[in-house]
């Protein structure tokens, strides 16, 4: 449906990081297909490409983490979002620490929470990731959004 693409293409909202690990590898990519779903229980929907390697490696793991991107930090979205970790290692060129169950917290993202996966729904090309957070930080400033980053050709076809 053309017309939709094109509308949805004027959209603006947040885009985030999403960070896996497993104890020895770890991955992530750029989403802007992610919402907070509800209050009470908190829950947040992160949705992520079945062309992704990390969608591939979420199915293997039971948490992740979501982080805000700063607007300084704009370049981690054409890391995050421009490359795959089919070619590169995203977590060579950044820095990280291993944050609450070894999750990947990005250094230059300060604003982060972690979810246990509690759900996985088919949305189509797109897997729904239905987060229960246990752990988050906040720092206020300003954040990256879609309209920022559109023209990033992503490192995976969706
Ligand atoms: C602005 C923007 C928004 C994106 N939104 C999503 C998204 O919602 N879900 C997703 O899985 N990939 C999304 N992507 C694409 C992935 O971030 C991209 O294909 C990435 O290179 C995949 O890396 P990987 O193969 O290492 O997982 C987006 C990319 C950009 C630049």
């Amino acid at each position: 449906m053309k017309v939709f693409l094109k509308l949805a293409g004027t959209l603006n909202y947040p885009v985030f990081i999403v960070t896996a690990a497993d104890g020895e590898q770890r991955e992530g990519c750029v989403i802007g297909f992610a919402s907070q779903t509800s209050f009470e229980p908190a829950r947040f929907l992160a949705c992520l490409s079945r062309a992704n390697r990390t969608y591939r490696f979420a199915s293997k793991v039971d948490a992740l983490t979501v982080h805000l991107v700063p607007r300084e930090a704009t370049q981690l979205v054409e890391l995050f979002g421009g490359q795959t970790g089919d070619e590169v290692d995203k977590f060579a060129r950044c820095a990280w620490r291993a944050g609450p169950r070894g999750l990947p917290i990005l250094a230059a993202c300060p604003t982060w929470f972690a979810g246990t996966i509690v759900e996985r729904i088919d949305l189509g090309d797109h897997v729904g990731h239905l987060l229960e957070p246990f752990a988050a930080e906040l720092q206020n400033g300003e954040i990256t959004y879609f309209q920022d980053v559109k023209d990033i050709d992503p490192g995976h076809p969706a």
